[in-house]
């Protein structure tokens, strides 16, 4: 049995939206619940660095709207050796506080389930990353957002490529993880999504060929997630270009665009009751879990399975994608 009176929070790794109403939420429920809030910045370095300030409720007033994260976000190469991870135990001890609340993805709950071990730290997780690709949760902090980005960025794209007739590959982010290629080729009516979960690069673009994929269409956009697997847009375009002249072909990489941006509100929403449910986990004496939504309840899932990489695209979704572009 311990006693929580202070927390530390951070964000790490890639910046998400809603990051910032997650913040809002474990600041103020820790609060509400008479613990004491030490904001760290820039993640896992703030707390080898010592940069450290307490919040109030007021410091987390007017953000839940804001992208990106107040807290400045990192990814620390120091905190993945022994050595930068007892310095960063020994300013938790300076600063009095007890247990941690980290915001991120598969490397932030990484360094965390590896700090929790090695120095007993009550340390809870709160999914933020675009890539969604963290098993045990329907969806991560700014998924959504980013993925209402990639349309109305492919909505542009294919007003320029209906008039001019052309073939776009547009790349979009992931992370070796094809959600959001996928669900964004759906959503935009794409003619194809090439995700690193499926087959080969060859494959895939041989396949949309073969199935004439550009037979009754002006124009086509496929979306492409970076990864090596896939080949990236760029090396596609030019495959296609090599292979297949005579279509007008062009390139779009969407880029750090899709991670910036005002949360919609499904990230708001999803950030609030994480954020609440990270607290009530510490409180339960819970530790080194993430916490994650599934079919609108909150779940508690371990760091180990969380990170597995055990988190799968629906195929069927690519079956979906196909008889729609016909
Ligand atoms: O993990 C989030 C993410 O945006 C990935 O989709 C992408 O591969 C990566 O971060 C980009 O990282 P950086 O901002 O360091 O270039």
């Amino acid at each position: 049995m311990y006693r929580i009176n202070c927390i530390g929070i951070l964000t790490s790794g890639g910046d998400a939206p809603g990051m910032n109403a997650a913040i809002r939420s474990v600041t103020r429920t820790a609060i509400f619940n008479g613990i004491q809030v030490k904001a760290i910045y820039r993640g896992y370095k703030g707390l080898i660095t010592g940069e450290i300030k307490e919040f109030h409720t007021e410091d987390v007033s007017n953000i839940i709207q804001r992208g990106g994260t107040i807290l400045k976000t990192a990814r620390c190469k120091e905190f993945m050796t022994p050595e930068g991870r007892q310095v960063a135990f020994e300013t938790m001890q300076r600063e009095g506080i007890d247990a941690l609340v980290v915001i991120g993805g598969d490397g932030t709950f990484t360094g965390a389930h590896i700090f929790g071990q090695e120095y007993n730290v009550p340390i809870v997780g709160v999914p933020g990353t675009i890539d969604n690709d963290l098993w045990g949760t329907d969806s991560t902090i700014g998924y959504d957002t980013a993925m209402n980005t990639i349309v109305e960025a492919v909505d542009k794209i294919r007003d320029t490529a209906n008039s001019h007739e052309r073939l776009f590959f547009v790349e979009v982010m992931g992370r070796d993880a094809g959600f959001l290629a996928l669900n964004s080729a759906l959503a935009s009516g794409a003619e194809a999504a090439i995700i690193p979960e499926r087959l080969t690069k060859e494959d895939q673009l041989e396949e949309l060929i073969k199935n004439g994929f550009r037979k009754s269409k002006n124009s086509s956009i496929v979306i492409v997630a970076e990864s090596p697997n896939t080949g990236g847009a760029q090396g596609l375009a030019e495959r296609m270009h090599t292979e297949h002249p005579e279509y007008d072909v062009r390139v779009t990489i969407l880029g750090h665009l899709q991670r910036g941006g005002s949360p919609k509100a499904y990230d708001r929403i999803l950030a609030s009751r994480m954020g609440v449910a990270a607290i009530d986990a510490l409180l339960d004496e819970q530790r080194s879990i993430m916490i994650g939504i599934v079919n609108d309840e909150i779940v508690h899932v371990p760091f180990s399975k969380a990170i597995k990489d055990d988190k799968q695209v629906n195929p069927d979704k690519l079956g979906v994608l196909q008889i729609l572009s016909i």
